[in-house]
């Protein structure tokens, strides 16, 4: 079915908000996520909010988490929106709205992800180790409050790396924490994570690569991060350092 037209007509806010836009298709193979896959863009993407009346909480949490994402890398009166209380199922269509258009735009700039799109990993080189930690223990969490925990680590990064002010570096840290509990990542250290960082896709020749934020509203890509970083970053967040 090389080829094939297909529309998309997502039913979870993960799908809505993410999964439905940017022509990503992946199929996991081996045990590997996305192992197969290519880029192909749907003729339409159909987005009806009240398939989301039947979503269970966590699975809203899970793809409210990338909106969050989106407010952060990109617009700080969407973060401003959906934090620190969650914004109801009833009430979330404008800021969906806004949160697709954010992820469209990045899109449509580099459909290849060579620059501009892999902001839209902001998060995700911390949440991607922390869910392969877990999937290790054959624990399952979800992608959305490993993002969450990423997002927070990655913040700390951020202030270290990027100038991002201490002011909103706490605002964010405090605004996740409101949202989401990290607890289950209390006892872990840092270097158990080390190994599962050197796999992400965004390194070059084994150099860590982050996205952090200069400033709520703005993301930098390509940051060099060395473990020790990570590791200072992980203690401030979840090992009270
Ligand atoms: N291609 C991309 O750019 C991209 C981006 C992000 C995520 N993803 C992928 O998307 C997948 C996750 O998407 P997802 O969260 O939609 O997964 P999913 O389809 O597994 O849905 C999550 C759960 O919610 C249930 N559900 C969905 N809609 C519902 C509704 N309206 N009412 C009641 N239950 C409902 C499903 O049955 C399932 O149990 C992952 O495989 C992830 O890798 C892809």
């Amino acid at each position: 079915m090389r080829g094939i037209h297909f529309l998309n007509i997502p039913t979870s806010l993960l799908a809505m908000t993410d999964a439905a836009h940017g022509g990503k298709t992946g199929v996991d193979h081996n045990e590997i996520k996305n192992l197969i896959g290519s880029f192909a863009l749907p003729q339409r993407t159909l987005i009806w909010t009240d398939f989301l009346s039947t979503l269970p909480q966590k699975e809203y949490e899970n793809g409210y988490a990338e909106m969050l994402k989106h407010g952060l890398i990109s617009d700080r009166d969407l973060w401003n929106a959906l934090s620190p209380t969650w914004v109801e199922k009833e009430e979330i269509a404008p800021f969906l709205q806004k949160s697709i258009q954010i992820k469209t735009e990045i899109v449509e700039a580099d459909p290849h992800e060579l620059n501009e799109r892999k902001k839209l990993n902001f998060g995700h080189s911390t949440a991607h180790a922390i869910e392969s930690y877990f999937l290790l223990k054959e624990q399952e969490v979800s992608h959305g409050w490993a993002v969450a925990a990423g997002m927070w680590v990655e913040a700390e990064l951020s202030e270290m790396k990027c100038q991002l002010s201490a002011t909103e570096k706490n605002e964010i840290a405090s605004r996740l924490q409101a949202l989401y509990s990290f607890e289950l990542l209390k006892g872990i250290e840092a270097e158990e994570l080390h190994s599962q960082l050197l796999n992400d896709k965004k390194n070059l020749n084994g150099e860590l690569l982050f996205v952090l934020l200069s400033e709520i509203g703005n993301a930098v890509v390509n940051v060099p991060i060395d473990f020790h970083e990570f590791d200072r970053a992980w203690m401030k967040c979840f090992n009270n350092a």
